[in-house]
C-alpha cells in the first residue's frame, strides 16, 4: 500500500490550478487520484493543461468520494456548495482542504467544525496568508509578547474586479453562493488580522455598499471589530477599485512596535519597526531564510497553497491541528456574518453569534 496521501479535487475552476501545482511539487507526500466537476470538460482541461496521467474523472461528487475513498478531499467548488460536500466527505472518511469561506452561514460553519471533531478529521482552510513564512514568525513573536500589548490593527484589501469577472460564473457576487468583497476577497485578511492580534472578536459594527459592480452583494465594506483583549480592528474590503492594481495591507500596532506587511500589484511590502524607527525587516527576512530555506520561501510566496498542503500532510501524520484549522474557518465566517448583520440592522452585533445568520439573510437588504 502507498504511504502517500491520495487526493480528490472537487471543482476544477480557477483555484484548482493552484492545488494541482502544489500537489505536483509534493510528489513524495501526495498522489492525485481524481478530479470531479459537474462540467466534465473542466476536469479534462485541467488534465490536459497540467499533463496529468492516471487521474480518474467524475461528474458526481458522491460517486467520486464513494469510489476513491480519498485520504484528502479538496473542496474547490463555489462557496455555497462547501457545506454539503465537506460534510459528505468527512462522513465518508476523508480529511479536507476546504477553500474559503468555510460556508455561507454561522451555523453551517459551526457544524462543519463540530463534524471534524466528531469524526477526527483534519480541515485545512484555504486561508492562504497564514502560510507565508514571515507572517508565521511575526505571529509567534507577537504571541510571545515581545512587542508588548497589541493596541489595534487595520487591514485594507482593494482587490478590484470588474463586471467581466463577476459575469464569468453565475455564482459570483450572489448572496446565496458567494457574498461580496468582504466575504470572498477579504475573509483571508480578516482571519489573518485576528490571528496576528491574538484575540477573538466580541463585537462588530459595519457598513456596506454596492458602488460600481452589477452584483447582488457588496463591492465595498467597512467594519470595526472589538476583540476580547480590548484591541480594535479596522477593516476595509473593496472590489470596486482598479482591477489592474490589487493590494492588501495589514498593520498591527503594539506597545513597542508597528508591523506592516502587504502586497501591492504582486510586490511584497514589509515595514516592521520598533518604536523610535529602528527597522526589523532584515532580521525577519534572515530568520525566514534560516528557518524555511530560500526555495520554500519563494515557492510559498508564489503559491501559498503549497504551504497548506505541506502543513496538512504534517497535521495528518502528527495529529496536530493545521495552521488554519476548522476553528479558524468557523470563526472567520461567524465574524463575517456578524459584520453583515450589523450592516443590515445598523446596530453593533455581539460575537460569537448566538443565533444563526446566513449571507442569504442579506437578500432583502437594500444596498
Ligand atoms: N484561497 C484562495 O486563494 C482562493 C482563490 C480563489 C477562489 N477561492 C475559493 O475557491 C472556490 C472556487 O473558486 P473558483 O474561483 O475556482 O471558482 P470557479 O467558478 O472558477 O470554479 C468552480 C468549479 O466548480 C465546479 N462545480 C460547480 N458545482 C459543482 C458540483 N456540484 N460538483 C462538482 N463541481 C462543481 C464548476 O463547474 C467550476 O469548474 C470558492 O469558494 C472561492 O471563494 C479561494
Amino acid at each position: 500500500m502507498s504511504d502517500k496521501l491520495s487526493v480528490l479535487i472537487i471543482g476544477c475552476g480557477r483555484v484548482s490550478e493552484k492545488h494541482i501545482k502544489a500537489i505536483s511539487k509534493l510528489k513524495d507526500k501526495y498522489t492525485l487520484a481524481g478530479l470531479c466537476d459537474n462540467n466534465e470538460e473542466a476536469a479534462h482541461r485541467i488534465i490536459k493543461g497540467a499533463g496529468l496521467k492516471d487521474v480518474k474523472v467524475f461528474t458526481d461528487y458522491k460517486a467520486a468520494i464513494d469510489e476513491l475513498s480519498p485520504d484528502v478531499t479538496a473542496v474547490t467548488v463555489p462557496s455555497g456548495l462547501h457545506y454539503a460536500i465537506a460534510s459528505y466527505a468527512m462522513e465518508h472518511g476523508s480529511h479536507i482542504l476546504l477553500e474559503k469561506p468555510m460556508a455561507m452561514s454561522s451555523s453551517q460553519s459551526r457544524e462543519i467544525h463540530e463534524l471534524a471533531k466528531k469524526y477526527g478529521r483534519k480541515i485545512a482552510m484555504g486561508h492562504i496568508y497564514r502560510y507565508l513564512p514571515v507572517v508565521g514568525l511575526l505571529q509567534e513573536d507577537i504571541a510571545k509578547g515581545i512587542y508588548g500589548r497589541v493596541t489595534h490593527g487595520t487591514i485594507c484589501v482593494r482587490w478590484g474586479h470588474d463586471n467581466d469577472y463577476y459575469d464569468s460564473a453565475a455564482w459570483r457576487g450572489t448572496w446565496k453562493a458567494d457574498g461580496g468583497a468582504l466575504m470572498n476577497q477579504t475573509i483571508h485578511a480578516i482571519d489573518l488580522l485576528i490571528w496576528l492580534m491574538g484575540s477573538e472578536p466580541c463585537e462588530a459594527k459595519a457598513m456596506i455598499a454596492r458602488r460600481l459592480r452589477s452584483i447582488e452583494a457588496e463591492d465595498l465594506g467597512f467594519a470595526v471589530l472589538k476583540l476580547e483583549n480590548g484591541a480594535l480592528a479596522n477593516i476595509e474590503g473593496a472590489t470596486c477599485t482598479d482591477p489592474a492594481r490589487h493590494m492588501a495591507n495589514f498593520s498591527i500596532f503594539c506597545e513597542k512596535a508597528s508591523l506592516s506587511i502587504g502586497l501591492n500589484s504582486g510586490k511584497p511590502k514589509l515595514d516592521l519597526r520598533l518604536n523610535g524607527g529602528k527597522k526589523l525587516n532584515n532580521k525577519y527576512l534572515r530568520r525566514q531564510l534560516k528557518e524555511y530555506g530560500l526555495s520554500y520561501t519563494i515557492a510559498t510566496a508564489l503559491n501559498p497553497h503549497l504551504g497548506i498542503y505541506k502543513n496538512l500532510a504534517e497535521s495528518i501524520s502528527t495529529g496536530k491541528e493545521p495552521l488554519a484549522d476548522s476553528y479558524a474557518g468557523y470563526s472567520s465566517v461567524d465574524t463575517l456574518m456578524g459584520i453583515y448583520k450589523s450592516a443590515k440592522t445598523g446596530e453593533a452585533v455581539a460575537l460569537p453569534l448566538t443565533e444563526d445568520f446566513a449571507s442569504v439573510d442579506m437578500a432583502d437588504y437594500e444596498l
